[in-house]
């Protein structure tokens, strides 16, 4: 079994740790955070006592019974979370946005081409969600596109605190936060893996006052047809998600959690294609990758990692073409 360890104690971490141990995919081995305590918390909470807690980065990436790293820290510290990790000869699953810029993509690419036993797969979890996998297989039997609507709108249980006067991570250009990059990456993921890169792009973002993108428009403009994407964070959408091909319209109730959908033939006969959906948003990734670890699936690995690159390349776009900018980039 593959050993796993984990950086970063927030929720995400508990969800990922819980999908580990539902799914029996990785083994639990070690867990990371600026606080031992911290990291010890989850070790008692989640009953995995064969675990060690450390707070040295460097020493836990040293360990020798550790393969694959997951990164969960705030957005901005991934690329020199995954660089160190590979520079220790762990492989590594990384949360969305994996990397901030196209230069970042590129750093760690040069290092993966000189190490092609490594690997690293962003944790874009509805890639492998049964339901997202139940909607592609009917987007590419779509003889022709003629559009598409994708809608990702959560009210961020954190901008209560922002406009507190409060600086969460996740509203703050420090740590690469915004709608954009935290929710509107859904649908540019999704948005790529069916219909490849756009041919151009733009975004028009209603900002805060520290220039972060609270919510917005989006429009990725291909060929013969464009994409609207409606994404944010400080309001709350109900708004399912479409792909058009003419007559039939490819239906899902909500493109971050699919749970259910539906290929309508025409206004009142439909489809439905929804498939049972995990109680653990990560469960269905957890196990995907941990048997593309298993059986050694360098192929799909590497399919991931040039989707990973198509994304990191769009959302740049985007996130200029609102004028954007994060503070790491200016390093
Ligand atoms: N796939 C999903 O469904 C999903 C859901 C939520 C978030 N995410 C992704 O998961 C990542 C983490 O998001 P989050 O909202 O949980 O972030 P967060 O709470 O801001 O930080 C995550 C962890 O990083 C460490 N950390 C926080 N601030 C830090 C700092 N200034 N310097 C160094 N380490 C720091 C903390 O761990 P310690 O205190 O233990 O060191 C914290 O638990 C993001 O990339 C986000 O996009 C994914």
């Amino acid at each position: 079994m593959t050993n796993v360890g984990t950086i970063g104690t927030s929720e995400i971490t508990k969800t990922f740790l819980k999908a580990c141990i539902a799914s029996r995919a990785f083994k639990i081995s070690h867990l990371y955070s600026r606080t031992t305590a911290k990291a010890q918390a989850l070790i008692d909470e989640f009953f995995i006592p064969e675990a060690t807690a450390d707070d040295d980065l460097t020493k836990f990436l040293s360990a020798p019974d550790l393969d694959v790293v997951y990164v969960a820290s705030p957005n901005s510290m991934h690329f020199s979370h995954v660089k160190a990790a590979l520079e220790h000869g762990k492989s590594v699953i990384v949360e969305k946005p994996a990397f901030v810029t196209p230069a970042e993509y590129q750093a760690i690419d040069a290092i993966l081409q000189q190490h092609p036993e490594l690997h690293v797969i962003e944790g874009a979890r509805h890639l492998y969600d049964a339901n997202y996998l139940a909607a592609t297989e009917k987007v590419r039997q779509f003889n022709e596109i003629t559009g598409a609507t994708l809608a990702y709108m959560k009210y961020s249980s954190r901008f209560d605190a922002f406009q507190a006067g409060q600086n969460p991570n996740i509203f703050s250009p420090k740590f690469a936060g915004g709608a954009l990059y935290d929710l509107g990456v859904y649908l540019v993921y999704a948005a790529v893996d069916w219909f490849g890169e756009p041919l151009s792009c733009d975004y028009h973002a209603t900002k805060a006052d520290n220039d972060i993108d609270l919510h917005g428009l989006a429009r990725l403009h291909y060929e013969k047809f464009d994409v609207a994407l409606i994404f944010g964070k400080d309001q709350q959408s109900f708004l399912p998600s479409e792909v058009y091909s003419h007559r039939q319209t490819l239906w899902l109730d909500n493109l971050g959690t699919p749970a259910r959908v539906r290929l309508y033939d025409s206004p009142a006969v439909y489809t439905d294609l929804s498939q049972h959906a995990a109680e653990n948003p990560l469960y269905d990734e957890v196990s995907a990758i941990s048997q593309m670890f298993t059986n050694r699936e360098d192929e799909r690995f590497d399919h991931y990692w040039q989707l990973t690159g198509q994304v990191n390349h769009v959302l740049d776009q985007l996130r200029h073409s609102a004028g954007i900018v994060f503070e790491s980039e200016q390093n």
